[in-house]
């Protein structure tokens, strides 16, 4: 495949924000002169988190819409995609390897198609190198354009051309995109895309542009479509939910405006993620404290207790308005359950700054973490920053913080035994195929033994034992 026309990301570009609210466009599928996907299979890699997740049921959607279907078979696919996380270098690495391997298999199968899209594409350092080095990649698209996704493969296809297509600035929103969803009864919703907080350690802002909201009346609208459909439950979705609707200029619509309208809703189960501390304001709390539908989760990311170190990551909040915050959430409702992410051996952290995070930790009481230890990325100002402490510490400090956060883990079973608890069904354990599993309102996962006619339903359980990772539950029979 050739070289032209080549669309390449800049970082400086990515980087601009402007006050203006974002334009919403409805998507229009091209008109191909035939089925693009007729007879051919399509296999898909998702990598990172849920924004990538429901990226990728787009990305089915839209192959479906053509006649692809899917496979999870590599070596029969006639398209591999695979959807990329750019937030540590151990995601990008996962990356680059799976690369090495298509190459061969490009060599035994020169029509397959391999496409690289999500945020990896979106660093300018990611597309030089596949450029240079991986040549079997057929088609590069990023996170503002994967509605193009049909153009590019009709071009790889048809013309069999490479396509370079990746956007630094974020175009508009674009509404009615195909969805394909893993499950028939947990949904993914986008309420938001992007994020304007530039924490220094993040990519994020810049793979994945301004902050601009969905408008309510589409978010609404889809809901009413999955109940019905059948769903039992949805997660919003956004990189920071608390900050959903500053961003309109027309009207004033916030967050906890639409946790209201959906509270409302006859949708059994909301969740959110993610949350930024500096935003969750009383107005949010007041509403989640309906409870009803709005379940009884937080995922809070604190990312360190040391106010020095919160400073020098940008977080917009210290220690102790964190901790007022998570009293505040406690006061009006009780039962909450939290958890958090912290970034262990950010640059300048000393033990005493380390030591901070473990007493936030112990004093905010978490039943779950994602703990990582800080990784450089390339373009965020905190690669910059002067990093003494050796990689060993750093690993010992993820070691020290993980025991006390698996304390907090279970715990937070513990205080669900011999309780009766609702459980949406979502299928057999993946630990053991015999048992049914799930998640309480807390969002506990449970094992349990029932029939496979309990999939996709709320049933009441028993809980009978409580381990580190899980609960284990008994259907109630008076
Ligand atoms: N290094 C380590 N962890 C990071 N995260 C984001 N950027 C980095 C980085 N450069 C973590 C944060 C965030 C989660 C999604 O990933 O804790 O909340
Ligand atoms: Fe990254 Fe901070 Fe935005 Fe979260 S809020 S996506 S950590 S910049």
């Amino acid at each position: 495949m050739d070289n032209q026309n080549y669309n390449k990301p800049i970082l400086k570009n990515a980087r601009k924000r402007t006050k203006n609210e974002t334009s919403v466009l409805d998507y229009v599928p091209t008109a191909f002169d035939s089925l693009l996907g007729e007879g051919k299979l399509y296999c898909i890699q998702t990598h990172g988190c849920q924004a990538n997740v429901a990226d990728s049921e787009k990305i089915k959607g839209l192959l479906e819409s053509q006649g692809f279907v899917e496979t999870n078979i590599e070596e029969i696919a006639d398209l591999i995609i695979i959807n990329t996380c750019a937030i540590r270098e151990n995601a990008e690495k996962k990356v680059f390897g799976e690369l090495g391997r298509y190459k061969s298999m490009k060599l035994k199968k020169p029509e397959l198609i391999v496409a690289v899209g999500g945020c990896m594409p979106q660093e300018e350092v990611v597309v030089e190198k596949l450029l240079k080095t991986y040549k079997q990649v057929d088609i590069i698209f990023g996170t503002h354009n994967l509605h193009k996704l049909l153009d590019y493969l009709q071009v790889a296809i048809k013309e069999k051309r490479r396509v370079v297509e990746v956007l630094s600035v974020e175009g508009e929103i674009v509404e009615d995109l195909p969805s394909a969803r893993d499950s028939r009864f947990k949904a993914w919703v986008n309420i938001m895309f992007g994020c304007d907080e530039f924490c220094t350690y993040c990519i994020v802002p810049y793979t994945r542009g301004k902050e601009r909201s969905r408008h309510p009346e589409h978010i609404l609208s889809e809901v009413q479509s999955l109940i019905d459909q059948g769903y039992k439950e949805i997660t919003l979705l956004g990189q920071n939910v608390n900050s959903y609707g500053l961003d309109f200029e027309s009207r004033e619509y916030r967050f906890s405006d639409l946790l209201n309208d959906l509270h409302k809703m006859d949708i059994p189960r909301i969740r959110f993620t993610t949350s930024h501390p500096k935003d969750f304001s009383t107005e949010i709390i007041d509403v989640l404290s309906l409870g009803g539908n709005l379940m009884p989760y937080i995922h809070l990311p604190v990312q360190s207790g040391s106010n020095k170190i919160l400073k020098a990551m940008n977080r917009k909040y210290t220690k102790e308005s964190y901790l007022k915050t998570v009293q505040e959430i406690r006061d009006k409702i009780p039962s909450i359950s939290l958890t958090t992410d912290i970034i262990v051996g950010f640059p300048g952290e000393t033990e005493e700054d380390f030591i901070e995070t473990l007493d936030l930790v112990e004093k905010a009481g978490f039943e779950g973490a994602y703990t990582f230890v800080f990784s450089p990325r390339s373009g965020t100002p905190a690669a910059n920053f002067d990093d003494s402490t050796p990689n060993e510490e750093k690993k010992k400090r993820l070691y020290r913080l993980n025991k006390i956060v698996n304390e907090g883990f279970k715990n937070g079973n513990l205080r669900f035994l011999d309780q009766m608890v609702e459980v949406l069904v979502e299928g057999p354990s993946k630990t053991n195929p015999n048992m049914l599993s799930g998640y309480t309102k807390h969002n506990k996962l449970v094992h349990f033994k029932g029939d496979s006619k309990l999939i996709g339903s709320l049933t009441s359980l028993q809980i009978v034992e409580a381990k580190t990772w899980s609960l284990t539950g008994e259907e109630y029979h008076g």
